[in-house]
C-alpha cells in the first residue's frame, strides 16, 4: 500500500466520498456515478471470467480512482476465513453495492448459492454487470428489497428462492447499521439458521452498530459464540474497525 491508500485523507475522491455520505445514506450510491463507472472499469479492465482479477481490479479501481464502501481486501480476508470455516450451500447477504462482497464469498464458497439483499436497484445493476463478468452470475443473486419491508422481501426469499427452516449457513450483515439486529431476529424468528451457522457483520465499530454488538455481548455462550475481529475501515489502516463473526449455538 502507498501513503495515499494508507491514509485516506490525502485522496480526493475520500473526500467526495465524505460529502457523499448524505446522498449514500439515502440511495445507497455515493451519487458521483462511481458505482457505475466501477462496473465499466471491470468490464474494461478485468480478464473476463475470472474472479480474482475481477476482485484485484475493483480493489484497484477503490484505492487509485474512486474510494468504494466495499467490505475491501483488509477485512475481506476475515470474511473469507469465516466462509471457508461454514463451508456453506446457501449464503444470506443483507447489502450489495456494488457487489464485491458477494464475489469473495461465491470465491471462497465454491459451490455455494449466494443470494445479496440490496435497496437500491441501480447498486443491483452494477453488482450483476460484474457477476456476468466474473462468470458467476448462475449462483448469485441480488434480490431488491430490504428485510424490514413486513414480510415482502423475506416471503420472495422463501418463495422464490428456496429458503426455509436451517437453510442458511452464512449470513454477512453488511447494510444500514441500525438494523443490523432488527434484520437478524427477523431472520431468526422464521428458522433460517442453523446450529453452527454463522453471522458475520461488517462495520460494527465504523460508523458502528451498537446494539448488535451488545447484543452478541450479552447472548455469548448462550445462543452465540462471538469472537470480534479487531480491524480497520476499508481500503486504509488509519481507523479501526470491527468485524463480528458469530457461530449460532441453537437451532
Ligand atoms: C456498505 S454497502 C455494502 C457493501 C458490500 N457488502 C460489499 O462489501 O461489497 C451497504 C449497502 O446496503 C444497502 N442498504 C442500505 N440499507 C439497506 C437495507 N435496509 N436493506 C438492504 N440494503 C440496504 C445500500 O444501498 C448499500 O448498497
Amino acid at each position: 500500500m502507498t501513503s495515499k491508500q494508507r491514509l485516506p485523507f490525502l485522496r480526493s475522491s475520500f473526500w467526495r466520498l465524505a460529502v457523499g455520505m448524505p446522498h449514500f445514506v439515502r440511495t445507497g450510491q455515493i451519487g458521483d456515478g462511481r458505482e457505475e463507472a466501477c462496473a465499466a472499469y471491470v468490464e474494461a479492465n478485468a480478464r473476463r471470467g475470472d474472479i480474482d482479477d475481477v476482485l484485484d481490479t475493483i480493489d484497484t479501481f477503490a484505492t487509485e480512482k474512486s474510494m468504494l464502501v466495499n467490505v475491501g481486501d483488509e477485512k475481506g480476508e476475515l470474511l473469507d476465513a469465516a466462509v471457508r470455516r461454514a463451508n456453506p450451500k446457501r449464503v444470506l447477504e443483507l447489502g450489495t453495492y456494488c457487489g464485491y462482497s458477494a464475489l469473495r464469498i461465491a470465491r471462497a464458497a465454491p459451490d455455494a448459492e449466494v443470494f445479496s439483499i440490496e435497496l437500491s436497484s441501480g447498486n443491483a445493476a452494477v453488482a450483476r454487470r460484474i457477476w456476468s463478468h466474473a462468470g458467476v452470475d448462475d449462483r448469485i443473486t441480488c434480490v431488491v428489497g430490504t428485510i424490514g419491508d413486513g414480510g415482502q422481501t423475506l416471503g420472495a426469499l422463501s418463495a422464490e428462492h428456496g429458503f426455509g427452516a436451517e437453510s442458511v449457513d452464512l449470513l454477512f450483515i453488511d447494510h444500514e447499521k441500525s438494523v443490523y439486529l432488527a434484520d437478524l431476529l427477523a431472520i431468526l424468528d422464521r428458522g433460517w439458521l442453523h446450529r453452527g451457522s454463522i453471522a458475520v457483520a461488517d462495520n460494527v465499530r465504523v460508523p458502528g452498530a451498537p446494539k448488535y454488538r451488545a447484543y452478541m455481548r450479552e447472548q455469548q455462550g448462550k445462543l452465540w459464540d462471538t469472537v470480534e475481529h479487531k480491524t480497520h475501515i476499508e481500503y486504509q489502516t488509519l481507523i479501526p474497525d470491527l468485524v463480528l463473526e458469530s457461530e449460532y449455538l441453537a437451532g
